[in-house]
């Protein structure tokens, strides 16, 4: 079946939603995610949204916090774009519902983070992105124009390719004109055609075999926009959280936010030892690149498996207030946060690298948009500020319906698409193919291409990926189309951009740091 909308938007997290309830002024407004609505790594944020709100703060300090956090390799254009448009942004935020923690006052509540000069981390609780998640599916449910088709999953968007042309990464002027698109419970592949398309598919943390994010993270719309030549860079700046609670087999890994950090908890070793002035003056609220590190560098001294974050000095009834979520999930662990250290190892949390994108969130695909975590603005950088990533969504969702909204006049659904061509496929005799694959590429990337990198670990890691391409591959072209073989595709194209671009970097900058070229270079090896 073919549908046509004037806007395909391609998730449902924070980015995707907000760009559906703007754009859908304009506009009959498609809306997919390949779960349920709510399911998206914006549902999991603890901490909060970055703004800049009450004196002394500025948007100075905020760009400076910004551009420190990025080591060097920031876009100053998106920097101050995000950063100057972020109270407008909040008001989005707040007419679609979305409740912020207040003090008595009136004033908003705001935490501070790693990396942040001031306090401005706007907050609901501890469960900042659940709040923000469901008012926004309030809203979408009850609009009139944007039409919700939840587990559909995105295979591949629509090029000139598909009208049977030959693209390449030199083609000039390649359109995006919608997408297949695999309705997961009729198993039919449709084809959405559009006017404009928006890649809000989020993050990649399934790569790796701990990770804070969601299981639908795999990366699908970096990867999809690869297979169809856009521009994807930045790939090597892998975020680790520092402080994930430490808990064997628990995928994802629960989030310990950086705010109590910010409230005053306080990295021990194992025998109790207080280690981050060691490795910054900052401390425990250093960038979470550096303190990711330090805890790396601890663990494999000391041969631990964690160390420990201790907010047992604060007021109990206070930590218990405005930590309620960390809290319960502990005390369900068996440990009380107000009595006990909390046993906290770095995971994969973040991609500061995506689909390249301009100041209007244009790719260098025509028609096709990306925003949020899978799109890269050059906000990040090297190395995310923490709670700059909510914000950088809600800003370039609307930069991109401004910009695609007055675009859309001039466009047409081009009809020409042939329907998806399943034939000479059949069902993989072996689903074992596809799970033990997955699991491959997680161990690769957990094992080579983790916090500490070296020329020896990405060039095994390669090998072996290039050895999962070609069976996947080959398993792709003879299987009937699903969800699990697609996420296997992706994963690995995310996992091979990632080491290629590592490989090609040859300093430490940010979040790539490897054994190889240990230091930060005053002209960047590649960009
Ligand atoms: P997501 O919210 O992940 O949404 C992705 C959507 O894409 C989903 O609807 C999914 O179904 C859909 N999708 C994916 N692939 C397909 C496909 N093939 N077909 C169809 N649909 C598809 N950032 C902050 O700024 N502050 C914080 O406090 C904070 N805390 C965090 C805590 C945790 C535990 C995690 C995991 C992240 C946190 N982050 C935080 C980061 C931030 O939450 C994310 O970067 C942001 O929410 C990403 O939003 P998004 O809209 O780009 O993607
Ligand atoms: C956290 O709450 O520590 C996560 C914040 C973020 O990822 O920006």
């Amino acid at each position: 079946m073919t549908r046509k909308f004037d806007f395909l938007v391609l998730g449902s997290g924070i980015a995707g939603i907000t760009f559906a309830l703007k754009a859908a002024k304009f506009g009959k407004v498609a809306l997919l995610c390949k779960t349920t609505l709510s399911e998206s790594n914006t549902s999991f944020a603890q901490g909060g949204i970055a703004t800049v709100m009450y004196e002394p703060d500025n948007f100075e300090k905020h760009i400076e916090d910004t551009l420190i956090a990025g080591d060097g390799h920031c876009n100053l254009a998106a920097v101050e774009k995000v950063i100057r448009e972020a109270p407008a942004a909040i008001e989005d935020l707040l007419s679609f519902g979305v409740d912020f923690d207040k003090q008595k006052n009136g004033h908003f509540d705001l935490h501070r983070e790693g990396g942040h000069s001031e306090f401005r981390i706007l907050h609901h609780k501890d469960n900042t992105g659940f709040e923000i998640q469901e008012s926004l599916v309030r809203q979408v449910k009850a609009h009139p124009e944007i039409e919700v088709f939840e587990y559909h999953f995105a295979i591949e968007i629509l090029t000139q390719h598909h009208l049977g042309e030959w693209i390449t990464h030199h083609t000039p002027n390649i359109e995006c004109y919608g997408a297949y698109v695999l309705d997961q419970q009729t198993n039919q592949i449709h084809t959405f055609l559009s006017k404009v398309t928006l890649l809000a598919t989020g993050g990649i943390g399934n790569v790796y075999l701990t990770t804070t994010n969601p299981g639908i993270a795999t990366g699908d719309g970096i990867a999809m926009a690869h297979r169809a030549r856009a521009i994807v860079k930045d790939m090597e700046f892998v975020q680790f959280h520092p402080t994930a609670l430490y808990h064997p087999g628990e995928k994802p890994s629960f989030l310990i936010t950086e705010a109590i950090r910010g409230y005053g908890a306080v990295l021990r070793t194992l025998n109790g030892k207080e280690f981050m002035l060691k490795y910054d003056e900052r401390g425990s609220l250093a960038p979470r690149d550096i303190v990711a590190r330090a805890i790396d560098n601890e663990m494999k001294i000391r041969g631990d498996n964690f160390v420990y974050l201790d907010v047992t000095q604060k007021d109990a009834q206070t930590t218990k207030r405005e930590f309620p979520t960390i809290y319960k999930k502990c005390l369900e662990l068996g440990i009380d946060i107000t009595k006990d250290y909390i046993p906290v190892t770095p995971t994969q949390h973040y991609l500061c690298g995506g689909v390249e994108v301009d100041l209007n969130a244009r790719t260098s695909i025509n028609r096709l948009y990306a925003v949020g975590e899978c799109s890269c603005t050059g906000l990040h950088g090297a190395n995310r500020l923490a709670s700059n990533s909510l914000l950088e969504a809600v800003v370039y969702a609307n930069a991109a319906v401004n910009d695609a909204s007055k675009q859309l006049d001039m466009l047409n659904f081009v009809d020409k698409i042939p329907d998806w061509n399943d034939e000479g496929t059949s069902l993989p005799e072996e689903m074992v193919l596809i799970t033990q694959s997955f699991r491959e590429v997680e161990q690769i990337m957990s094992t080579y291409v983790g916090i500490v990198r070296s020329n020896l670990r990405l060039k095994r890691a390669i090998h072996r990926l290039e050895i999962l391409y070609r069976e996947t591959e080959n398993l792709f072209e003879k299987s009937v189309v699903s969800r699990e073989i697609c996420e296997l595709r992706n994963v690995i194209s995310i996992a091979y951009l990632i080491i290629k671009q590592a490989l090609l970097r040859k300093e430490s900058r940010g979040l790539h740091y490897t054994v190889d070229y240990p230091e930060r270079m005053k002209k960047e090896t590649h960009r």
